[in-house]
C-alpha cells in the first residue's frame, strides 16, 4: 500500500479536523496546512522554468491593468501579447512531456485568450471589454492554482 499516495485523501479528509485540533491545543504550528492540490513531480530546473512564466504572467497583468487604466489600449495590446501563444515557444519537450494533459491544455487556453485579449484590444479599443477578458481568463489561473502544485521537497528534490 502506497502511503505517499494516500496521504493527499487523507489530509483533505481530516485536514479541517486538523485545522481544528491544531487551533485548539495553543502551541505555534510551523507545519503546512494539509494541501490536497495535485503534484507535478519536476526538477529543480523545470519547476524554476514554470514559476519564471508565471512571474512573467504577473508581470503582464500588471502592465496590462496599468495600461487599462490610462486607457492606453496598444499598450494593454501589447502586455497581452506578451502573454500569447509566443510565450510556449520555450517550453522543452522533455518537460512539456511531464505536464499533465489537463495542464498544458488550460496553460495552452490561457495564452490563446492573451492572444484574443490583444486583438480585441487594438481593434475595439474598448476598456470595460478588456478587463471582462482579463476577469475570465484570471478565472482559469485562479482554477490551475486550486489543482495543482510544484513542491520543493515532498518529491525529493534537490535543494
Ligand atoms: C495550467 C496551470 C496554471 C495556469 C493556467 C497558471 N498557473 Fe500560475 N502557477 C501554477 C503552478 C502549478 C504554480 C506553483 C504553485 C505551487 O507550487 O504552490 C504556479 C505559481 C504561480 C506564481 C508564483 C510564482 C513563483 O515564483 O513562486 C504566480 C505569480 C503565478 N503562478 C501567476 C499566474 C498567473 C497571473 C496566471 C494567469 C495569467 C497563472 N499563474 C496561470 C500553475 C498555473
Amino acid at each position: 500500500m502506497c502511503l505517499i499516495r494516500l496521504l493527499p485523501a487523507l489530509s483533505l479528509a481530516f485536514g479541517t479536523a486538523l485545522a481544528h485540533a491544531d487551533a485548539m491545543d495553543g502551541m505555534p504550528h510551523p507545519a503546512p496546512a494539509a494541501d490536497g492540490r495535485a503534484i507535478l513531480q519536476l526538477d529543480a530546473a523545470e519547476r524554476a522554468a514554470i514559476l519564471e512564466e508565471m512571474r512573467l504572467f504577473l508581470d503582464g497583468v500588471q502592465k496590462m491593468t496599468g495600461a487599462l487604466g490610462r486607457q492606453d489600449m496598444d499598450a494593454a495590446a501589447a502586455a497581452a501579447r506578451g502573454m500569447g501563444m509566443r510565450m510556449t515557444h520555450d517550453v522543452p519537450p522533455a518537460l512539456r512531456a511531464k505536464l499533465p494533459l489537463e495542464f498544458r491544455q488550460l496553460g495552452f487556453s490561457v495564452h490563446r485568450d492573451f492572444d484574443q485579449i490583444a486583438l480585441d484590444a487594438e481593434s475595439l479599443k474598448d476598456v470595460s471589454h478588456s478587463l471582462g477578458q482579463l476577469s475570465a481568463t484570471l478565472q482559469k489561473c485562479v482554477a490551475c492554482h486550486a489543482a495543482y502544485q510544484i513542491p520543493t521537497t515532498a518529491a525529493g528534490l534537490d535543494r
